[in-house]
């Protein structure tokens, strides 16, 4: 039985086209009376007896209709088909009801009035408010005078739990028919360990966040919002904003001994994103790339995109090994490393193994990927300069980043690129996300140029010395002998080395369990590594939850 509800004035009135004898209600939408010819407010039907022309109400094309924003967000979009047969207040009601029960419309949400629903879809207000009257009864919607109508606030397929299930959001679309084929890449690529928040300890890249100067942070944020210029809303620069630029070339031509100009300089959205632009800019399918064995699975990853030929160089005291490299791969296009830090072991490339690498880059016309995540944070308060400072022949892309000084969610990374190579920089850049936010890159050039960098970083030097040394003390007295411990004089990460023949995946997994994060060190290799550690962070550590997080780690290591 379908309810047909019919209004005043001129609109033409249509039938249901199902022919199953609906009944028809003719009645006025405002002045809410039925069955009467001259209704309340003095209005005449018009078209009552046309009332059984057949027809149907036809839209034309696929249309997308945004709706009006309410009070409590966005209206989603309705979606009208082309070529539907059923009738269009049908369609309408079928399409707000599954918005109800699929959440998409929330309990309590207001729901568009009708003259706008009717002007959105240009349908005529007879047949939303027939769709209205449809749900109302049903118990989906509750319309009150003067205020207008909501989603109820319960549902009755909640109550009956007929219809769409228990659970409405939850769709495991893999069961949808057809193929779904993804691309072979997307398959490959193998997900970061992740824990839950909350979980610090030891976290693998968290700094020290509750030391991070926060009220200076939203001075200068809100000194930007204040006003803003026009230009920090438009679409930014492919290589950054120039103020930025320009505060970051300073930085590093001053701390880390990087030649260069803010022209070479692009601000990215982490070095993540610098490595994974570097790997498409410069690599064609199949070059050989060396990358360092163990090294960081993020430079795998953003390089699978680009080649399959990765040739794992290991790396020894002396950082990575460039006569093996050289034996394994003569030729390779470029060589991803982590030389002021190596990732994740810890050492310092030594000077005459950089010489060799850029002697190797020159001779070969190979490209050297310079990754200098966290070189801020050495404790010996001698930091080597870059390898992009020692190389004459600009084959050196630096690729820098503030996750570690600053806070990983600003995702703030920057290339210094040699000159010849930023057009094709600016090329990828514009295929991947355009360019960084405006404001935060103003925000952070006050934040550098006003000294607040150079301070955070010196009182954050002091206190990762502080939790390093504790952690290893604490690893050495809970677990002694039965692990080793592999840990620089820099950085925010160390390696705990387990004992031979056990797997580091099934502790790592054990240690999640007993609210631990960490990551396997075998994550780090393209092949079986002779022994498996858990990579520990303790930048966002405190101090005083170390020895408890050790406890926990080392009841489970004790189990092998
Ligand atoms: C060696 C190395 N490179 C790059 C990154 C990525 O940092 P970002 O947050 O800037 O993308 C990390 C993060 O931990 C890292 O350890």
């Amino acid at each position: 039985m379908h309810t047909y509800f019919a209004g005043h004035g001129k609109e033409p009135l249509w039938t249901c086209t199902t022919g199953d004898g609906c009944s028809f209600i003719l009645g006025c939408p405002e002045c809410q009376s039925s069955n009467r010819r001259t209704l309340p407010c003095g209005r005449q039907f018009v078209g009552c007896d046309t009332i059984r022309t057949p027809g149907t109400l036809v839209m034309g094309g696929t249309v997308r209709i945004p709706m009006k924003q309410n009070g409590s967000g966005f209206f989603p979009s309705i979606f009208s088909e082309n070529g539907e047969s059923r009738p269009m207040y049908r369609r309408l009601y079928e399409w707000i009801r599954s918005a109800i029960l699929t959440g998409q419309l929330r309990p309590g949400q207001k729901i568009p009035s009708t003259r706008y629903l009717a002007s959105e879809l240009k349908v005529s207000r007879i047949t939303i408010l027939c769709a209205f009257q449809q749900l109302s009864a049903e118990g989906y919607i509750d319309s009150s005078p003067g205020s207008g109508t909501y989603v109820a606030k319960s549902n009755p397929d909640q109550v009956t739990r007929l219809g769409f299930g228990k659970q409405p959001r939850l769709i495991n679309h893999s069961q949808c028919a057809g193929s779904r084929r993804i691309s072979r890449l997307s398959a490959k690529l193998s997900p970061f360990p992740t824990l839950p928040f909350g979980i610090e300890a030891f976290r693998v890249g968290l700094p020290a966040l509750d030391h991070f100067p926060i009220t200076i942070w939203s001075r200068l944020v809100a000194r930007h919002w204040r006003q803003p210029k026009k230009e920090m809303l438009m679409y930014g620069d492919r290589m950054g904003f120039g103020p930025c630029r320009e505060a970051i070339a300073e930085y590093v031509t001053t701390v880390r001994g990087v030649r260069c100009d803010a022209s070479q300089v692009m601000v990215v959205n982490g070095s993540q994103q610098g490595l994974e632009l570097s790997a498409r800019a410069l690599i064609d399918p199949d070059d050989p790339v060396w990358i360092e064995e163990p090294g960081y699975p993020g430079a795998f990853q953003a390089l699978r995109g680009a080649t399959s030929n990765l040739i794992p160089v290991p790396v020894d005291d002396e950082g990575l090994d460039v006569k093996e490299g050289i034996r394994r791969g003569p030729n390779a296009r470029a060589a991803f490393v982590t030389p002021s830090h190596q990732f994740p072991m810890g050492m310092t490339m030594s000077p005459a193994r950089r010489m060799m690498l850029v002697d190797w880059a020159l001779r070969n016309n190979a490209w050297i990927v310079e990754d200098d995540y966290d070189s801020e944070y050495d404790f010996r308060n001698r930091p080597i300069a870059a390898v992009q400072g020692l190389d004459t022949n600009a084959r050196v892309i630096y690729v820098g980043t503030f996750s570690k000084v600053l806070f990983p969610s600003l995702r703030v990374g920057y290339l210094v690129i040699p000159s010849d190579l930023a057009p094709a920089f600016c090329r990828v850049r514009q295929a991947s996300d355009i360019s960084h936010s405006t404001l935060e890159q103003a925000v952070l050039a006050d934040f550098i140029r006003e000294g607040h960098l150079a301070r955070h970083i010196r009182r954050m030097r002091v206190l990762y010395l502080e939790r390093n040394q504790r952690l290893v003390a604490e690893i050495q007295e809970q677990l002694g002998a039965t692990v080793e411990i592999v840990s620089a004089q820099a950085g925010m990460h160390l390696v705990c080395l387990l004992p031979a023949g056990v797997d580091d995946t099934i502790v790592w997994q054990r240690a999640a369990k007993a609210g631990v994060a960490s990551w396997p060190l075998s994550i780090c290799y393209q092949t079986k590594p002779q022994r498996g550690g858990l990579i520990l962070g303790y930048g966002g550590v405190d101090r005083k939850q170390i020895p408890d997080g050790v406890k926990r780690l080392a009841a489970v290591i004790q189990e092998f």
